[in-house]
């Protein structure tokens, strides 16, 4: 470590900002190869948003229905995707996530078990299998648990509380390092790497009702264009169809959908199982038209087709939209969704604890005896940062993304246990890349002193000012605009008003004012979450004015199919000079964005020949 006046700074081979399942996976392979390697986390060990994949990860292991495979998995990700997304993620999301699964067995990972003592597997919304392994409801924290005590057992080093700025390159352009802060001292630290991963989550927070938690502010995802890295398909935002509605104060707190893969149905205020009535016609051959058919299904899937409530995602949050619009919604707002009448109490006590408890201590509702009120809550970015697929390598040399803060993989919708075996797939991927390429890079190289003294002083700005804005104020006024103007449904004039608004927002984000100390200053903390906010909410609003049309997580009222020709591009968005320009707060400003269509490489014909396979 040396010291200057302003920072301290460290020097590692590979440097990991975030510390969820992707992060921690990364890090696993790049110990493993060998290399000094740091993960930096603005949160604590153990605390990322991968804990809210509750219901389980999806792979083909064919423990219940043996005559699931990779091939499936892929058909049924390119579909939920509509067939936006980059097949060759798919493909090796598809083929590898069984062997890393059974990779966190062997590593202590508990699951449920079959009677056989397999893995146990559930359905889920979109999946044509039961294969979603899982432990109860608390998936992803037993995923996260594993791989951290893998990754400290292993030797990486951890940086908590340590939020990052800004990427910091060489006097060549390459990304070799970040600038951060420790929240508990507000200390200034750089780390120098011969190579960067990006595995900081999604942008929920810029939402007014999310299953995020603070943490999601799109840091990565904004860090990566400022560095001149390409965005893809920003536009495409998951609203996960069940959030708690009410109470107010736990508005957007995930219910997962572990309850309608175990048979939970949604209902209207008139009683009516109303998800009947949306089924679109991509899936009409593969969902049940009618109740009795529904169940017969829960109890042997080749007796009956698949419940509407199992639909992807996006078309099940569409539905709830709906039926609220239409005056059929619950008291609160969203609509009901019951497990109480289809299981024993025993039952959903056993496999669904954490709704349970949730339920019963936040709302007063007893879940095994009435149902719970949900509605649709902002909970995934399927757009994000542009990876080659094998390497997860950006367009940026020296940084790598992986997790939800990389683009492509889900296409316009994920499904549903896809970004657990997401994180573990392409997490061991950006391992190996980030690894390779700092093996691969001789001799020394100077990190741009001015990047860091520019992030350090942008940083330390609203300390100079007497008065001005108040953070809080400007976060909330982004929420409001991004979940009334950017939200499940869109329309073109109101997209338009939202990018004013976004932009009056970064200006009175150059003019705030924070008050005390850098030590665990949480109004600063925010200050500096802000720029990456306001980004990455432009992007999104961007992205939705220029895809006039309907798919997956990008819904346009003006717009309401999908275009076949826009089907066949990404929406690429990237600083159009190549400097970037620091604005007058001294964050960077993206007034410059392009927003350009650029052609999905083309499907090999035997990956397209196993999409046309019969369902
Ligand atoms: O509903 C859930 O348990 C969430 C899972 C996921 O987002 O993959």
């Amino acid at each position: 470590m040396t010291t200057t006046d302003l920072y301290e700074t460290h020097e590692y081979d590979v440097v990991i900002v975030g510390a969820g399942g992707a992060g921690l996976r990364a890090a696993i392979e790049s110990r493993a190869k060998g290399l000094s390697t740091a993960v930096v986390t603005k949160s604590l060990l153990g605390k990322a948003h991968t804990v809210m994949a509750e219901g389980g990860v999806a792979a083909a292991l064919g423990n219940v229905y043996e005559e699931d495979n990779w091939k499936t998995h892929f058909r049924d990700t390119m579909r939920g995707g509509k067939m936006l997304n980059n097949w060759r993620m798919a493909q090796l999301h598809a083929q590898e996530s069984a062997d890393r699964v059974r990779e966190l067995e062997e590593w202590g990972a508990l699951f449920d078990r079959t009677k056989d003592g397999l893995i146990l597997q559930r359905d889920f919304g979109g999946h044509r299998y039961a294969r979603l392994a899982h432990i109860g409801d608390r998936t992803g924290l037993e995923l996260i648990r594993t791989l951290q005590q893998k990754a400290v057992a292993d030797g990486i080093e951890v940086f908590m509380e340590t939020k990052v700025l800004r990427l910091v390159q060489d006097t060549d352009g390459v990304v070799s390092g970040v600038v951060a802060y420790r929240r508990p001292t507000g200390e200034f630290v750089v780390f120098k790497a011969k190579s960067v991963i990006l595995a900081t989550g999604g942008v929920g927070k810029s939402w007014m009702y999310t299953s995020n938690s603070w943490e999601g502010t799109g840091d990565g995802h904004a860090m990566a264009l400022w560095a001149g890295a390409d965005l893809i398909d920003m536009e495409c935002v998951q609203f996960h169809p069940t959030g708690m509605v009410w109470p107010l104060s736990v508005r957007g707190i995930l219910v997962t959908e572990g309850v309608r893969g175990d048979g939970g149905v949604l209902r209207n205020s008139e009683g009516q199982r109303f998800m009947f009535d949306y089924i679109p016609p991509m899936f009409q051959a593969e969902t049940a038209d009618s109740e009795d058919e529904a169940d017969r299904w829960y109890d042997d899937h080749t007796a009956g087709r698949r419940p509407p409530e199992l639909l992807p995602r996006d078309e099940v949050a569409r539905s709830i939209n709906s039926e609220v619009k239409a005056g059929r919604g619950s008291p609160h707002g969203g609509v009901f969704l019951d497990i109480a009448s289809r299981r024993s109490a025993e039952d959903i006590r056993r496999r669904l604890p954490s709704m349970y408890h949730q339920f019963k201590e936040l709302a007063g509702v007893d879940i095994t005896a009435e149902p719970m009120e949900v509605g649709p809550t902002c909970h995934y970015i399927m757009g994000g940062v542009r990876v080659e697929a094998d390497t997860t390598q950006t367009t940026r040399a020296g940084l790598f993304a992986a997790g939800e803060v990389a683009g492509g993989m889900h296409g316009s919708n994920r499904l549903g246990g896809n970004s657990l075996s997401d994180l573990i797939v392409f997490g061991r991927r950006a391992g190996i890349g980030a690894s390779e390429y700092a093996e691969g890079r001789s001799g020394n190289f100077t990190l741009d002193e001015g990047q860091i003294t520019g992030a350090i002083e942008a940083a330390l700005a609203p300390f100079a000012r007497e008065s001005g804005e108040n953070p809080y104020e400007i976060h909330q006024d982004l929420q409001a605009t991004m979940q009334s103007l950017v939200g499940i449904i869109r329309t073109g004039p109101e997209l338009e008003e939202a990018l004013v608004k976004i932009e009056e927002l970064e200006d009175r984000a150059t003019r705030i004012a924070v008050k005390g100390g850098q030590q665990y200053n949480p109004g600063w903390n925010l200050t500096t979450d802000l720029p990456a906010m306001l980004t990455v909410s432009k992007c999104t609003a961007l992205g939705a004015l220029e895809r006039k049309e309907s798919r997956g997580g990008q819904t346009r009222d003006d717009y309401p199919k999908p275009d076949p020709e826009m089907g066949k591009v990404n929406f690429v968005e990237r600083i159009s000079s190549s400097e970037v320009e620091i604005g007058a707060g001294g964050n960077p400003s993206v007034r410059s964005i392009t927003v350009t269509p650029e052609p999905i490489p083309q499907m090999p014909d035997e990956l397209r020949a196993l999409l046309e396979e019969a369902v």
